[in-house]
């Protein structure tokens, strides 16, 4: 992961985020039905905040604790972002979103699942959905996250208040058989 620059899948590219990718990050993390389901980003998600994250993970880059790649469509630009981020302990807490245009297509979970294949390499995988969104739980376990049985609580700026979050952790052993959307295509 820690070489890796691009990862391909079937109809996605996750590359690196650039300042430029800044305007659509904004457009549609600007959302309510985005923002609220992650931690980090308020309401209203400006540019300047977009600006303002891309220039954080830059500085940050030295530590080598974030991998956070922009995700693609041929022909449309960036659609969603996914990363992995270091959590005391080691182990490396995956999250993602999709911008609301693009949902229902598969896109999450090809997404999560080229990620993962080179994201394992990093150590243990772990991450958390709130209560409240069911979708993202279903998008984590076709992809090899087991729930651990543990619900604690995450402040999502979005909402402006606490909410229940059901964690999961990386498990492809014992994880249910995934069905990779990319693959059932065929
Ligand atoms: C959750 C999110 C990533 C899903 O993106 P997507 O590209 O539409 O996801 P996919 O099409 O790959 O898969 C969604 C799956 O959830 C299922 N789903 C949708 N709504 C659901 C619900 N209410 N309950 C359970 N499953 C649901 C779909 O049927 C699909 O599963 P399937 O392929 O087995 O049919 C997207 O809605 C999003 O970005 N939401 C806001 C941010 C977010 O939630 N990020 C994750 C934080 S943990």
């Amino acid at each position: 992961m820690r070489d890796v620059i691009e990862i391909q899948t079937q109809r996605l590219t996750l590359k690196p985020i650039s300042m430029g990718d800044a305007p659509r990050i904004a457009r549609f993390a600007n959302d309510p039905a985005v923002a609220r389901m992650i931690t980090s980003a308020p309401l209203p998600y400006l540019q300047c905040a977009a600006e303002g994250w891309i220039m954080t993970l830059n500085a940050r880059a030295p530590l080598g604790e974030d991998f956070v790649f922009g995700v693609h469509v041929a022909g449309e630009g960036l659609v969603g972002v996914i990363g992995a981020h270091k959590k005391r302990g080691g182990a490396f807490d995956v999250g993602y979103w999709v911008g609301r245009p693009y949902w229902g297509r598969g896109f999450a979970s090809e997404t999560l699942n080229g990620f993962v294949s080179e994201a394992r390499g990093l150590g243990q995988l772990i991450a958390g959905h709130f209560v409240d969104n069911p979708a993202s739980g279903r998008v984590l376990q076709k992809a090899g996250f087991v729930y651990t049985g543990e619900t604690d609580e995450a402040y999502s700026l979005g909402r402006m208040a606490r909410a229940p979050v059901k964690r999961m952790r990386y498990a492809p052993a014992i994880a249910a058989p995934a069905h990779d959307h990319a693959m059932a295509l065929h």
